[in-house]
């Protein structure tokens, strides 16, 4: 397994309870998390979030497929060997179980014990994590004295004191206002930035979910979705810019964005031929091409297309074959979309479509 992999799940299914009330709750469940990122999980309640998390977590034992975690198999484990993996972990979930007879950084240190510091160093970094979290002044209360968003916050400073290679937290920001909401994502997107570390965090809070690398949404315990959001905003921010995208609305754009792929194409290649069938519509992030009527000798240029541009409309307008070939002219980059998503993308909004086809009318009577 590449390095680089934190976590790995394959085919893995769960059920609870045997016999007459066996039941369910996991489905062929695929993931891939690499280090430093961040994935947000969403979905509905009882959808199984929390159950793949705890699988994930070498808190429960796993039934059926692969799940590689740091490395490690999970699969067949002896319960022994899953408390080790489970050390290198940090949890944040909802019931935090901090000890009452603790102040707030003692119940930090404890988590601390079975790892190497040095008595003062373990202080030190104890504090500076509760200061991270806003609770620099309450350091030495213990949880009775705590509001419940601030025994949350302790049970998180516990979690990431050890700067775990993997976090799980399950609506970690649940009980915080949105001040504390903000402080503990930012300190979380701060962990994967400087220490590199990869978090998987379940949510439904809307306001957090700009920190993501990828948002993963769960339906009737299958991930239904994968979406990597960075490159779904750059392909917004490109869709924007290009004259028949501009019109879409926020929702329809990520539609859209969702549904497009990345290609390469090195300088000097015919992206396709005049009279292939067209089979995907392309639009360019990067570099130029020529369209070209006509071949070899009598081939000419007709137009040249750069960055925001699109091409490849046509035969899946018409239904015809490519009118023209496409030679990248330079190194480029495309976003593509297969015929089929691009007419349910047109015939899901009818503004669109009628902007779509001005611009492509304008530019055939312009060319
Ligand atoms: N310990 C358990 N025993 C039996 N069923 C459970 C148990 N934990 C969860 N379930 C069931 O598994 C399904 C998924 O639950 P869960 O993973 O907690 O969903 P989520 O975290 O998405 O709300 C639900 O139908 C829930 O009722
Ligand atoms: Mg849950």
């Amino acid at each position: 397994m590449n390095d680089s992999i934190v976590v790995q799940a394959r085919n893995v299914n769960f059920a609870f309870g045997e016999g007459e009330v066996r039941k369910q709750v996991l489905f062929d469940n695929n993931l891939d998390i690499r280090r430093g990122e961040l994935v947000i999980m969403t979905g509905p309640s009882g959808s199984g979030k929390t159950t793949l998390l705890t699988l994930i977590g070498g808190l429960r034992s796993t039934q059926e497929g692969s799940l590689k975690v740091l490395g490690q198999e999970l699969s067949g484990l002896t319960d022994r060997d899953r408390v080790a993996v489970r050390r290198r972990l940090g949890f944040i979930f909802q019931l935090h179980n901090l000890f009452d007879s603790l102040t707030a950084i003692e119940n930090v240190r404890m988590s601390m014990e079975l790892h190497p510091y040095e008595t003062a160093d373990m202080v030190g970094r104890a504090r500076e994590m509760l200061e991270k979290l806003g609770l620099g002044e309450r350091i030495q209360y213990k949880p009775h004295a705590l509001s419940g968003g601030q025994r949350q916050r302790v049970a998180i400073a516990r979690a990431l004191v050890n700067r775990p290679a993997l976090i799980l937290a399950d609506e970690p920001t649940a009980a915080l206002d949105k001040k504390s909401s903000r402080d503990v994502v930012d300190l979380l997107k701060a962990l994967t930035r400087e220490e590199g570390s990869t978090i998987l965090m379940v949510t439904h809070d809307s306001r957090i979910l700009d920190v993501a690398d990828r948002i993963v949404n769960m339906v009737d315990g299958h991930i239904a979705s994968d979406v990597a959001v960075r490159e779904s905003l750059r392909i917004i921010e490109l869709l924007k810019k290009s004259a028949v995208f501009k019109q879409l609305s926020p929702t329809e754009a990520l539609n859209c964005a969702e549904k497009m792929s990345k290609e390469e194409s090195p300088a000097q290649k015919v992206v396709f031929r005049q009279g292939d069938v067209g089979d995907k519509f392309y639009l360019i992030e990067k570099g130029a091409v020529d369209v070209i009527v006509g071949a070899g000798e009598a081939g000419r240029i007709v137009a040249t297309l750069q960055a925001g541009d699109f091409f490849g409309e046509a035969a899946l307008l018409t239904g015809e074959t490519r009118n023209a070939s496409i030679l990248a002219r330079e190194d480029c980059v495309f976003f593509t979309m297969s015929k089929e998503n691009f007419q349910q993308t047109l015939a899901s909004s009818e503004t669109f479509e009628q902007q779509f086809r001005k611009v492509v009318f304008q530019r055939q009577s312009a060319g």
